[in-house]
């Protein structure tokens, strides 16, 4: 029987509730599959904040090293709003994703026929839409030295980031996005700033450089300023998208809203080695916290990716995903997806059903 320590990280506002479900759904899935989770939860964001003084606390990146897959839920919340950078909830993410080399993050963002009307775009745009994200997260801009406000020689402030990226990072996150590609439909845009900032100069040379190792995937480029517009435009013509930090962070915001409830898209985060840390890619929407009216899909179709990118248990994530998709087609839904002649399900009920669904 299979055996995997799982580190849960609820966090703040609807984290707890939504966590919940995930945890129900994986025991469900695992006593059909003979898979065994031995749960362990930790602090992290604003709870370990309001615990410890510290968003990350040494023991809950300890107990994250220590297992096989972390799933995480949602931090941050406007309470923590006003403290220090250095303080703040979103230090601890950054700090989880540096402390396990979480250099990948796949961001899928895919349009559910059930859900096609909920996208603020026409359908002929965005029905058919499957597009996967891969961003570079421990480096670029959000990493990069020096960094800082610092007094200047005038007297006043200067604010200061550094986009920074070395040959190394760049290959090693062409590589994953090259061998996502090949496993979808084998189309790679690699988007950069490469007519304005020399990082993106070597990110676009190196990306081209690695292509001669992957000829069977199609590579293109792009700025990141025609991407964004490309995705509103015409979203279809992209397949799998690589790209740094910050155009990553955009870019996913936006692919995501393509599928018109960004409470559905879960990610993954991964190292090249070592437990990976798979999140939905919605906040902890402290407005709705404890109301139980949170869309728990997320966070479960983020459960099914740990278990096909983190575990390699695909026969898993396949059962939780197609639970996912027959909710759906009963007309289950939670408020943020809701539409005229469907159930309205609060998040616990929603959990029932997926469960439910799973057999
Ligand atoms: C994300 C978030 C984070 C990021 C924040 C919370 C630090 O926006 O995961 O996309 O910018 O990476
Ligand atoms: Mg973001």
């Amino acid at each position: 029987m299979a055996h995997y320590r799982i580190t849960l990280l609820p966090g703040d506002g609807i984290g707890p509730e939504i966590m919940a479900v995930a945890v129900d759904v994986l025991k469900r899935v695992g006593q059909q599959l003979e898979i065994q989770f031995e749960f362990q939860e930790a602090l992290m964001g604003g709870a370990a904040i309001d615990a410890t003084g510290n968003p990350l606390p040494a023991e809950t990146l300890e107990a994250c090293r220590n297992s096989d897959a972390v799933l995480l839920a949602a931090i941050g919340g406007t309470k923590w709003d006003s403290l220090p950078n250095d303080q703040r909830p979103e230090r601890g993410l950054l700090g989880l994703r540096a402390g396990l080399g979480l250099f990948a993050n796949l961001r899928p963002a895919q349009i559910l026929p059930q859900l096609v009307d909920a996208s603020t775009l026409k359908r002929e745009v965005v029905e058919g839409v499957d597009i996967m994200v891969v961003r570079e997260l421990t480096g670029g801009i959000y990493f990069g030295q020096p960094r800082g406000i610092f007094a200047a020689e005038t007297g006043e402030k200067r604010g200061v980031n550094t986009m920074v990226y070395s040959e190394s990072e760049i290959d090693r996150i062409g590589r994953v996005a090259f061998e996502t590609a090949r496993k979808r439909s084998k189309r790679l845009c690699s988007v950069d700033k490469s007519n304005v900032l020399e990082v993106s100069q070597l990110w676009r040379d190196r990306i081209t450089q690695l292509s001669q190792e992957y000829p069977d995937v199609e590579l293109s480029h792009l700025y990141v300023d025609n991407a964004a517009m490309q995705l509103l435009r015409y979203p279809k013509q992209f397949d799998t998208i690589v790209t740094g930090n910050l155009f990553g962070d955009i870019l996913s915001d936006a692919a995501a809203m393509l599928t018109g409830s960004i409470g559905m898209l879960p990610s993954a985060s991964l190292g090249a080695s070592g437990p990976g840390v798979f999140e939905p890619v919605h906040g902890s929407a402290p407005d709705i916290a404890g109301q139980d009216k949170a869309n728990p899909i997320a966070q479960v179709l983020s459960a099914a990716m740990m278990l096909r990118y983190g575990l390699n248990e695909p026969e898993a994530a396949h059962r939780i995903e197609q639970a996912v998709l027959k909710v759906l087609d009963q007309g289950d839904r939670t408020g943020d997806i809701m539409s005229a002649g469907m159930n309205l399900l609060g998040c616990r009920a929603m959990g029932v059903a997926i469960v439910k669904a799973l057999g």
